[in-house]
């Protein structure tokens, strides 16, 4: 499998994508981390060394996300004001081969390896295929309307469908295979005499027929290739690419426990033996190696290794936790802990702490003064006692004890072996609590 020679790839990318009531285009909107037509570009470039994506609305934001990502993209600008629609999107566009894949922007759960089965499923005679889904619902998408010894006649659009119409559970997927030539006629051809005033690229079909051109139907899988068009099918969508993600690290040896309650995002790693318990959402270049973690912890971005994290913790991006135990409601930002145990409800930033150092229950680094953010730095078999807070920029040397409640000021100066503790000596007024209490 690889690239296919004489093989173009066009990916519609204009449109607005109204139904997803949004600012964003719709095919930047995001899928486990990842935007939608990330997925397609990607897959279209295993295939292709001719990747063309159409651009029209917000064109340039569309633009910057996929360059920021790929290289040797052909970009092609619509005219929407004056050729809308899925036709018009094809006017200007010049295949560098004799065949050219068409497939829509909104289609992320596509796999280069099912293209390949369809491009392959062409006879030799045949100049158009047309991949089609069989639908027990087949709602919003274009239905494919057949004679009865299964050619195809043409494709409606579900808002110019008739009744009978409507019930067709035969739909068209979005993805073409067409010879570069025909397509370039028929998309002249094209008029936008329909309820949408668009131009439909699916009309092509039966202006082929009428020539005597006949276009074959591939079926397709909706678990690869339904289409997005509005939030619920992003969502659901995104379930199968969630699954595909749990799935993967499953068989490579990480437990997850209630998956379906899991957000893992492509881009994190596991390596080694792994568990992670419900609710957990691991975001961005996360790297997870022989770990547990716990219930309802978030981590971003950050290193992870022979190490406990939770439940309910929150590592933010670029932490490094090694051989450390990092307990509930503790959140870690920017630091790095080797061999720390840190059990409750701490905040831990832009700090670096060392081998068999306990950090006590409600410790915080205040690490921003209001302008600026300092480290804090904690070294080897330090005991920093409950509900302390270290000031930054500070420095607490090995073998050090800080005492429950103390504030340790900025810069202050420790030696090894110290206890330092800052703590309001106790006052006990005999007898007040009666008096406040009972006097008017
Ligand atoms: C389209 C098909 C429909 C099919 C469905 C499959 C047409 C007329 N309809 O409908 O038969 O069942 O896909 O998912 O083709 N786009 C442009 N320029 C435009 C309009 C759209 O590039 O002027 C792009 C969009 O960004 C999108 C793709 O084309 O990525 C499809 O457009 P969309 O509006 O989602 O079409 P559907 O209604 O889903
Ligand atoms: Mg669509």
């Amino acid at each position: 499998m690889g690239i296919i020679e004489n093989l173009s790839v066009a990916i519609l990318s204009a449109g607005a994508g109204t139904r997803m009531k949004s600012q964003l285009p719709k095919v930047l909107h995001e899928l486990a981390g990842i935007p939608m037509v990330h997925y397609v570009v990607r897959e279209a470039q295993k295939i292709s060394n001719d990747v063309n994506i159409i651009v029209g609305h917000r064109a340039d934001e569309v633009k910057k996300s996929i360059e920021n990502k790929f290289e040797n993209i052909n970009f092609i600008q619509q005219d929407l004001e004056n050729f809308a629609g899925t036709g018009g999107a094809l006017r200007d566009l010049n295949p560098k081969n004799k065949w050219v894949l068409i497939i829509n922007g909104d289609t992320p759960l596509v796999k280069h390896d099912e293209l390949i089965k369809f491009i392959n499923s062409r006879d030799e005679n045949i100049n158009i295929i047309l991949g089609v889904l069989s639908l027990e619902n087949p709602k919003g998408y274009g239905r494919v309307v057949t004679s009865n010894d299964g050619k195809i006649i043409k494709i409606v659009e579900e808002r110019d469908a008739s009744e009978h119409e409507k019930n067709i559970n035969l739909v068209n997927s979005g993805v073409y295979l067409i010879l570069a030539d025909l397509l370039k006629k028929y998309v002249y051809l094209l008029n936008n005499e329909n309820s949408q005033r668009e131009f439909y690229l699916t009309d092509i079909v039966a202006l082929a027929k009428n020539d005597g051109i006949e276009t074959s139907i591939y079926k397709l899988s909706e678990k690869i290739f339904k289409g997005v068009n509005n939030r619920v099918e992003l969502s659901d969508a995104e379930e199968i690419i969630l699954d595909r993600i749990r799935e993967k690290i499953m068989l490579n040896g990480t437990t997850i426990h209630l998956p379906k309650t899991v957000y893992i995002e492509e881009s994190v790693e596991f390596i080694g033996e792994n568990e992670i318990e419900s609710g957990v959402s691991i975001y961005g270049k996360s790297k997870i190696i022989n770990s547990i973690i716990k219930s309802g912890s978030v981590i971003e971005s950050s290193y992870i290794e022979k190490s406990s994290i939770g439940v309910i913790a929150h590592i933010r991006p670029d932490s490094k936790i090694v051989d450390s135990k990092v307990g509930n409601f503790v959140e870690v930002k920017k630091s790095k802990l080797t061999g720390v145990k840190a059990g409750h409800l701490s905040y831990l930033g832009d700090s670096e702490i060392d081998t068999d150092t306990n950090i006590g229950a409600g410790v915080i680094t205040a690490n921003y003064d209001g302008k600026n953010k300092y480290k804090t730095k904690i070294g080897k078999n330090v005991f920093v006692g409950s509900d302390s807070q270290l000031i930054a920029p500070v420095e607490i040397p090995d073998n050090v004890m800080i005492g429950a409640g103390s504030t340790i000021p900025s810069r202050t100066q420790i030696e090894s072996g110290s206890l330092v503790i800052s703590r309001g000596n106790v006052r006990i007024i005999k007898n007040f609590f009666y008096k406040f209490f009972t006097t008017k």
